[in-house]
């Protein structure tokens, strides 16, 4: 099989998987989607255009993106029905479990794009969940805040779709902040894919058993939840605003880390594959700096984040431990600031991650080579042994 890597004897073989889509060095700091340097998609690309280029593995045409984007745009609306599903959740729900919920229930409302071997049905799933997972995402947040939903207005971009339907109200014309807009494609596209991190293996590995786009989708988005993966920019936020409340005390809360108190961990800082600077997070500082700048917003938080990297990039606990910031550390300032309520971070991590999930359910279903094996396990249990009566144990 492709891709097994052989351990050290006595383990037994892990089946690593092997894939086209995103390349990383760790050590290096680098990332590339289909080739192309994260650094130089986030100075000339957009969120469309990297969806795009990381489904179909080529950089569009003129043609072939607005053809793409069109098709996106005739499916931003929700069946009348799933709207009501939200009047079923409670007001304070976490909007993860609602996006995944409602991601998962797409497979009741569009059966006729179910088959993973129809490759009409795929390009019709596909452009289904890119233009509907916003639509989602802002109906869970009107829903959280007790106001309207609005319908998508296809004259927007995707984006500017999304902002509109999350911070606009029906009785009140929406102008179009490009500030925001355009720093929330680039974030976007610095989310859009990652290798096979957690929630993108969870997608394969769902979509190995031949379950549907929604349904494999919806599995990953419930991976992202997790504080250590997706749900690791609320924390970040939750981390300072607990060193704000001690005063600002950057120093007390680094000797906590070091003293490795329960459940206290420097998030944001941190990564299983960069152990240098995570190349994303570099880019999202310049853009912390630019948004906040831009907005007004001049957040103590920012000042104490600043404070607390500059802390452990000089403290050898943590440069020994290759320790750096990581995508979430600054993600959290820039949504804050956008106006986005610490709990929908993650909301927006996986409309980031979409494109790329949606690519690896494609290219591991295109190619059975590609399918996670099994993964097998090292037995440390018990040898056999006998049944006891419950009088003789
Ligand atoms: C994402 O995989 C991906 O690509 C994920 C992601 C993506 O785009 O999909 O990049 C997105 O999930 C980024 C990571 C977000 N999570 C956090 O910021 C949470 C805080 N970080 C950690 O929990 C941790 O760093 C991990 C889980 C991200 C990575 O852990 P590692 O590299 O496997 O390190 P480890 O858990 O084996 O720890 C090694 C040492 C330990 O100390 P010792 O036992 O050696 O003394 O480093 C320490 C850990 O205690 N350590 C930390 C730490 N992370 C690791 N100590 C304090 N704070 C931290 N954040």
């Amino acid at each position: 099989q492709t891709g097994l890597v052989t351990l050290d004897p006595g383990f037994v073989n892990t089946a690593a998987c092997e894939s086209d889509i995103t390349y990383i060095d760790g050590d290096a700091g680098i990332l590339r989607y289909r080739g192309y340097p994260i650094e130089e998609l986030a100075g000339k690309s957009n969120f469309i255009e990297v969806s795009y280029l990381l489904i179909y593995g080529e950089l569009p045409s003129q043609q072939q993106y607005d053809a793409f984007a069109e098709r996106i745009r005739k499916h931003t609306l929700l069946h009348e029905d799933l709207k009501q599903f939200f009047d079923g959740f409670p007001r304070d729900a976490h909007p993860m479990p609602v996006l995944s919920s409602a991601v998962s229930a797409l497979s009741t409302f569009y059966q006729d794009s179910l088959n993973p071997f129809d490759k009409e049905q795929v390009e019709l799933s596909t452009v289904r969940l890119l233009a509907k997972l916003p639509t989602i995402a802002a109906y869970a947040y009107k829903k959280s805040v007790g106001q309207p939903f609005l319908y998508p207005d296809n004259s927007l971009g995707l984006v500017e779709n999304f902002h509109r339907m999350t911070f606009g109200f029906p009785a009140e014309p929406y102008e179009v902040d490009p500030v925001m807009t355009k720093a929330l494609d680039l974030l976007f596209i610095l989310h859009a894919d990652h290798e096979q991190n957690c929630s993108t293996s969870t997608v394969r590995m769902v979509g190995s058993s031949e379950a549907n786009l929604f349904a494999s989708i919806s599995a990953g988005i419930n991976a992202l939840f997790g504080p250590l993966h997706g749900g690791a920019n609320s924390a970040v936020l939750e981390m300072l605003e607990g060193i704000r409340a001690n005063g600002g005390d950057v120093d007390t809360f680094v000797e906590r880390v070091k003293n490795k108190e329960p459940g206290v961990k420097l998030m944001g800082f941190g990564h299983r594959v960069y152990k240098n600077y995570d190349p994303r997070a570099a880019i999202i500082k310049k853009t912390a700096d630019e948004v906040l700048g831009k907005l007004g917003a001049n957040d103590p938080l920012l000042d104490i984040a600043l404070r607390l990297e500059e802390k452990a990039l000089s403290d050898d606990y943590f440069v020994e431990r290759k320790l750096y910031p990581n995508v979430d550390f600054y993600t959290g300032l820039i949504y804050k600031a956008m106006g986005f309520p610490t709990k929908f971070f993650t909301v927006l991590f996986a409309l980031g991650r979409l494109p790329g999930w949606i690519a690896h359910w494609r290219e591991m279903l295109e190619d059975p080579a590609r399918k996670i094996s099994r993964p097998r396990q090292v037995y440390t249990g018990y040898p056999e042994r006998s049944y006891l009566e419950i009088g003789k144990r």
